[in-house]
């Protein structure tokens, strides 16, 4: 697999040589150093980013890389050159490409037109390398063996809750995700996807609207930001109403399992889909969980740039 575009392209197999390395690049970040040593990384992202950008930028430095960030009003893309006209362009310099953006269909657009390796680094449907850093940090806590353990979702069906459903399934754990009904609901069709997917690789997909079984007995329990970048501001009374019985508070954590842990993919908003308790309190692990999207993302450049990913769809 030349790109990592989508959670659920990944095979189970992918995703544990992209966590064993890198909890490699953890212990030591300069074991590569010279990997693309006088070579460049075009990172792109026409949306903010603290994590993904400095995590990004870093694991190309400590891969010997030079990375070349740009902005969507500084290319072209930007005045109407196409996508697949930009790819080709980027594929002569860079020897890989990661981009964040709004439409998962422009990163697919990108990808098939770059014949260099293409990083999804968030789009309204998916975050493959925040699930990469996500299952590093639940190996961390509990081992690779998932069976007899409950991994919840709260909250928005947005791109996170789709990245947790996809990589659930691909790992074969049982994945529990609670939103509200409707708007706030995950897409169907990823639903469905990973459903299907769940039962060729053991696990079980679980949708639902009651946050309290979901989360009792639960071994993580992951929120998201409740207003994802995009979303319209016009919507925020209706859905915060929606899902304030979503939120994390000290009583839902303290529902979870005893050796239960909190998960966010950051940034926060303390108070809105989450207390201060819960993710300043004992059971959070959201800063090494951040940590990783460093360890993470260089190990995809790795892979990806030496063709070592397989892939569901190969
Ligand atoms: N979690 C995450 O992707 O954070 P940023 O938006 O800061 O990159
Ligand atoms: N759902 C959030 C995730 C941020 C990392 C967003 O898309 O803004």
């Amino acid at each position: 697999m030349k790109d990592l575009i989508r959670t659920d392209h990944l095979l189970r197999e992918d995703v544990e040589l992209l966590l064993d390395t890198a909890t490699r690049f953890a212990k030591t970040p300069l074991a590569e150093r010279s990997f693309i040593a006088g070579e460049t990384v075009v990172i792109h992202m026409t949306k903010p980013s603290t994590r993904t950008r400095l995590a990004s930028e870093t694991a190309v430095a400590h891969l010997g890389g030079t990375p070349i960030f740009v902005r969507a009003d500084e290319l072209q893309l930007g005045r109407g050159e196409t996508i697949a006209d930009t790819a080709r362009i980027i594929s002569g310099y860079a020897k890989a490409m990661i981009i964040r953006t709004f439409a998962q269909s422009d990163v697919e657009e990108l990808a098939s037109n770059a014949s260099i390796p293409v990083i999804n680094a968030l789009t309204d449907d998916d975050h493959p390398t925040q699930a990469l850093a996500d299952w590093l940090t639940i190996r961390e806590n509990f081992g690779n063996d998932f069976s007899n353990r409950k991994f919840t979702y709260v909250g928005d069906g947005n791109n996170m809750a789709h990245t947790w459903l996809e990589m659930g399934a691909v790992l074969g754990a049982h994945v529990v995700v609670a939103t509200p009904s409707g708007k706030w609901a995950p897409n169907a069709s990823v639903v469905a996807r990973t459903e299907e997917l769940a039962r060729t690789t053991g696990g079980t997909i679980e949708v639902t609207h009651d946050v309290k079984s979901a989360c009792r007995d639960a071994s993580v329990i992951y929120t998201d930001v409740w207003m994802s970048m995009g979303d319209s501001e016009a919507d925020r009374a209706e859905k915060f109403t929606a899902l304030g019985e979503f939120a994390v508070t000290d009583a839902l954590m303290a529902s979870a399992s005893s050796d239960g842990i909190f998960m966010h993919c950051l940034p926060a908003h303390r108070g809105e889909e989450v207390s201060a308790g819960v993710i300043d309190g004992p059971r959070s692990v959201v800063w090494r969980e951040a940590y990783h999207r460093r360890t993470t993302i260089q190990s995809a450049l790795f892979h990806l740039i030496r063709g070592d990913i397989k892939g569901r769809l190969a």
